[in-house]
């Protein structure tokens, strides 16, 4: 697709129920994330998120796929001790779930789990800028390599993990103008998030698209439909409904 010129559509899905209308909706990517933590599960960072529970995610998603690509995040912990307990959860990941491909965030520092595990045969998709899973030592969620020696190390981490054999990395909130540098020296697909529009593809986290949630605002967000207010409304209707008996009708009941 890259060398086609042709975008690539991506968005997180945690769920059977999502996973099928995304999928049948005509997604390309569909990627098992550990924003799971945040969205599905209410944690404040996506730390908190178990292997155990990447593998739930990632085999109910799985089982709604027909067409899809689907790419499950090695969740905090699961891959950064050493290079054998990285392809013990990939591993685990892929026997599980049923998926293609693992996500794993960070460059140089995890170049000796991201070689062990391509050696297995599992696909490897990268992770650099805003990398979630760092957010302590980040301090902050802004935008990433603003500064020319983080945006150095960026590229260099890019070019690492391309050769290291990576299919396709993501970039999460940097400057358009780096994400477009990186995209150009790199033959594998970059995919952006708040990355720009010069880059190979786009991901968003799909309960945000949708506008389920509602207090994430981010520049980079564009919602494009508003299900809080749609939910809001349409289970106002239905208490309404029982409370004044109007639910079930002759006709809704045997
Ligand atoms: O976990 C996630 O949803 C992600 C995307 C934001 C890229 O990693």
């Amino acid at each position: 697709m890259k060398l086609k010129g042709e975008k690539i559509s991506m968005l997180t899905a945690y769920d059977f129920s999502m996973a099928g209308i995304l999928d049948s909706a005509g997604v390309d990517v569909l990627l098992v994330g550990d924003s799971a933590s945040n969205v599905m599960a209410g944690h404040e960072t996506t730390l908190p998120i178990t292997l155990d529970q990447m593998i739930y995610h990632g085999a109910s998603v799985v089982r709604a796929i027909k067409r899809a690509l689907v790419v499950v995040d090695l969740p905090f912990g699961s891959y950064q001790g050493n290079s054998s307990e990285a392809l013990r959860s990939a591993i685990r990941i892929m026997k599980e779930t049923g998926a293609h491909a693992v996500k794993m965030e960070g460059g140089a520092e995890i170049k000796d789990s991201v070689i062990r595990i391509l050696s297995a045969g599992v696909p490897v998709m990268g992770h650099l800028g805003l990398t979630p899973q760092s957010i302590y030592k980040f301090g902050t969620y802004t935008v990433r390599a603003k500064e020319e020696e983080e945006a150095q190390k960026l590229i260099e981490d890019a070019l690492i993990l391309e050769q290291c054999g990576c299919f396709a990395i993501v970039l999460e909130k940097i400057p358009s103008s780096l994400a477009k540098i990186v995209s150009e020296r790199l033959t594998i697909p970059v995919i952006g998030i708040g990355a720009g529009p010069f880059v190979d593809g786009q991901v968003l986290v799909t309960h945000d698209l949708l506008g389920i949630t509602n207090q994430f605002k981010p520049r980079f967000l564009r919602k494009y439909a508003d299900l809080y207010g749609i939910i809001t409304e349409a289970v106002s209707h239905y208490v309404e409904d029982v409370k004044r008996k109007d639910f079930p009708s002759e006709y809704e009941a045997y």
